[in-house]
């Protein structure tokens, strides 16, 4: 088969993250076969290039120009088993998150409905265990197909050995940076069933027609209803959606913590954790709405940062810091942030 691969240089990467910061890629190509990504591996490997994989863009900030060959996966396509009540569907790297939801759910499949309207790739979601409204992606996973950068080599990576956590797997730690994601199978269901044990999703089925009767769809709906009201879209207001990660303290540190602010919001976790919204701790430091030049904080969810147009990277990451240090000071609570970092530290 001919190749087709084209590798371009300095190549403006603005369109291809959802924060829209100004960088540029050393080198450049979009991958749409496995051949044209092992050719541009190899490409890599003997020029000595670093490789930076990119999706959807949407969990990325960009602090400056990217040395070495950007990747970007436009690996296409779909194929399913259907066992009894079990479907297996498997869907290729580049498929946009949301359209695999409302195909899905399109065909009777349920599972990814609470998942609906989360921007990106689906060869992100595992990296980061995508989650929101009670459901994860560890939740319907399968197993999934990545290469090895090193090698060219492709290995299957069951649920196990993926090492999901919250917003954590191997692919965010040992395994960081050395494999590529090709696919991803999840595990859906012909039963109708919903989970409505987030507390902002249950209130709003409560409210709905439907209720108690509510059907996959009406929870899609009502998910994509809540995320359009609390998270700017980052086709008007570049974003990456959420800019930290939710911290998570020991109950004894928790209980501390409400006896001096008995409203903080906190959801118990397993091992006698306690999970605290990053939003609420940043909101009490007074940085809801704050503007710092071309970039800041959303006005109606304290944990996305936002370019309101010719920000960059740094200036976001300075006003990252400028958070975490607050909190650090007012709670003695370290914030994590969520999207990966690119480019010169
Ligand atoms: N809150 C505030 N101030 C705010 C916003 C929220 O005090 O400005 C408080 C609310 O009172 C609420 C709590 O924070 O009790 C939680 O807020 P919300 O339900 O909006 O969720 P979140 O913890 O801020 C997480 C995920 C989102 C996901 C939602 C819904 C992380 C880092 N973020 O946000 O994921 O959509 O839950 O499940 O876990 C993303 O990862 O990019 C993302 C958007």
């Amino acid at each position: 088969m001919p190749l087709t691969l084209t590798i371009e240089k300095n190549v403006p990467l603005q369109p291809y993250n959802s924060l829209s910061l100004p960088a540029q890629a050393e080198f450049f190509c979009a991958v749409g076969s496995l051949e044209d990504l092992g050719e541009a591996l190899n490409f890599a490997k003997k020029g000595q290039l670093n490789v930076t994989p990119l999706g959807g863009g949407s969990n990325v900030v960009l602090s400056g120009d990217i040395a070495g060959l950007v990747i970007q996966l436009n690996l296409l396509g779909m194929s399913y088993a259907i066992e009894g009540a079990a479907v297996q569907v498997t869907f290729a790297a580049g498929e946009n998150w949301h359209r695999t939801v409302i195909t899905t759910l399109q065909k009777g499949w349920f599972g990814m409905e609470n998942l609906s309207l989360i921007p990106g790739n689906m060869g992100a979601a595992p990296i980061q265990n995508i989650g929101a409204y009670g459901v994860e992606l560890a939740d319907l996973f399968h197993s999934l197909r990545a290469m090895e950068v090193a090698t060219g080599k492709v290995v299957t990576f069951t649920k196990a050995q993926c090492q999901f956590g919250y917003r954590d797997s191997l692919f965010k730690t040992q395994c960081r940076d050395q494999y590529i994601i090709l696919d991803v199978t999840l595990s859906l269901t012909t039963e109708p069933q919903v989970n409505l044990s987030y507390p902002a999703l249950r209130s709003a089925a409560e409210g709905h027609a439907n209720y108690p009767n509510l059907t996959a769809i009406d929870v899609s709906e009502l998910v994509m209803a809540i995320r359009r009201d609390k998270l700017p879209d980052p086709l008007n207001l570049p974003n990456a959606g959420s800019f930290f990660k939710n911290p998570v303290v020991s109950a004894a540190r928790a209980a501390d913590l409400l006896l001096r602010y008995p409203d903080m919001p906190h959801f118990a976790q397993a091992l006698s954790q306690v999970k605290i919204p990053a939003a609420w701790l940043i909101d009490q430091c007074g940085f809801k709405g704050a503007i710092r030049g071309a970039v800041g904080v959303h006005s109606q969810q304290a944990l996305v940062l936002v370019n309101f147009g010719g920000g960059t990277g740094q200036q976001l990451l300075a006003l990252a810091d400028e958070i975490s240090t607050a909190v650090a000071g007012r709670f003695a609570i370290a914030l994590e942030l969520e999207p990966r970092v690119y480019g010169p530290c």
